[in-house]
């Protein structure tokens, strides 16, 4: 079964109570319609009730089976609110400050999931991914022993013979835009248990670099090479190996030359790049440049699943976005 489907059926399985922040965007009004006719989840909107129902009666979409909620008349605001004052006391955050906030969907949204009335949150295909990250790194926070979010992307190719099974996971092409070592290797050990989690995969990470294996001299290779040893310190389970180039990672012959002995040089599965910026460029040149099908960003090491949509979503990318965040929030 595709990896798509795979997730599919689980998330129908898992039946999550999964937030929709932008409840009354069009792209996630017709996902709603999906996801409640495929059963992958218990959709709660968020919004204006009248208008959302003016918008899907208009548009004739079906969204009967959906939970709508006011963030603005909630009866709830008062205890969430007293959520947020506890967990930015030491921020000066005050209950009418916190009542403000609450208005905004994307302060509502992660406030549902820390009281435990949803398992999960989407956003972002109207609004940027600091606005939708932010509250929930805020009241949501990392899980325990984790320090960093981070977003991979599910790079999926016809051609099988790549990665796992036409599977790559790359990381972190979303969040933390200059990772310093420990992040970095926290990234890696994250990463690896997203890839198993998520895509059954074995996970052997490569963490890349202009150089493989001290062939280059450079702060920025050391950088690599010392998260490298730091995520081998931390996970010796783990098949991690680096810093090396694109090449040495995904080539079986290059690999041999560059890093003779690796068990990961030539047979990546997982790539951690060094940087956002690297990141986010290599994963939409493989995208735009090589066909591959991008699934993501899937945020990773937040206490709760939250997700974060690409302004230029489309609806199915919002239907599978909720079914990754339901299987994530098992
Ligand atoms: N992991 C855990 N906590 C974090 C992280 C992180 N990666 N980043 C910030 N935080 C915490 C901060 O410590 C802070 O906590 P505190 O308020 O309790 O002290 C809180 O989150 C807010 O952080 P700020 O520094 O106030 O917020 P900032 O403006 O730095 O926002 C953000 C953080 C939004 C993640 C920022 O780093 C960012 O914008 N990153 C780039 C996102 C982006 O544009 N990605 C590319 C597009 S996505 C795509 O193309 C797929």
């Amino acid at each position: 079964m595709e990896l798509l489907e795979q997730i599919k059926e689980k998330a129908r399985s898992l039946q999550k109570r999964i937030v929709l922040a932008e409840g009354s965007e069009l792209r996630t009004l017709r996902a709603t319609e999906i996801l409640l006719r495929e059963n992958l989840a218990k959709i709660i909107l968020l919004g204006d009730p009248q208008e959302i129902k003016d918008i899907a009666a208009k548009e004739n979409i079906s969204i009967s089976g959906a939970e709508i909620i006011n963030p603005r008349s909630d009866e709830k605001r008062e205890y969430y609110a007293g959520l947020m004052v506890e967990a930015r006391k030491n921020k000066g955050l005050t209950h009418s400050d916190a009542l403000e906030l609450l208005n905004d969907p994307l302060t509502f949204g992660p406030l549902m999931i820390k009281a435990g009335d949803a398992d999960g949150e989407i956003a972002g295909a109207i609004n940027s991914t600091g606005d939708v990250l932010r509250p929930a790194l805020q009241y949501v926070k990392t899980m325990p022993g984790v320090s960093v979010v981070s977003g991979v992307f599910f790079m999926l190719f016809q051609n099988k013979s790549i990665g796992d099974q036409g599977i790559l996971v790359f990381a972190d092409c979303a969040v933390m835009p200059d990772p310093n070592e420990q992040q970095l290797a926290e990234i890696a050990i994250t990463t690896a248990k997203t890839a198993k989690s998520i895509a059954n995969l074995e996970p052997r990470i490569a963490m890349l670099s202009f150089s493989t294996k001290g062939s280059a001299q450079h702060l920025l290779v050391n950088k690599v090479a010392n998260a490298t040893k730091l995520a081998q310190e931390l996970a010796p389970d783990l098949m991690i190996d680096g810093e090396m180039q694109l090449d040495a990672a995904l080539d079986i012959d290059v690999g041999k030359l560059k890093a003779p002995g690796s068990k990961v040089a030539g047979r990546a599965n997982v790539l951690v790049f060094p940087g956002l910026e690297a990141a986010n460029i290599g994963y939409k040149l493989v995208q735009r440049l090589g066909g591959a099908e991008a699934i993501g960003p899937v945020l990773q090491g937040m206490a709760a699943p939250i997700n974060d949509l690409s302004r230029g979503c489309s609806v199915s990318d919002i239907v599978n976005m909720v079914a990754i965040t339901a299987t994530q929030a098992e």
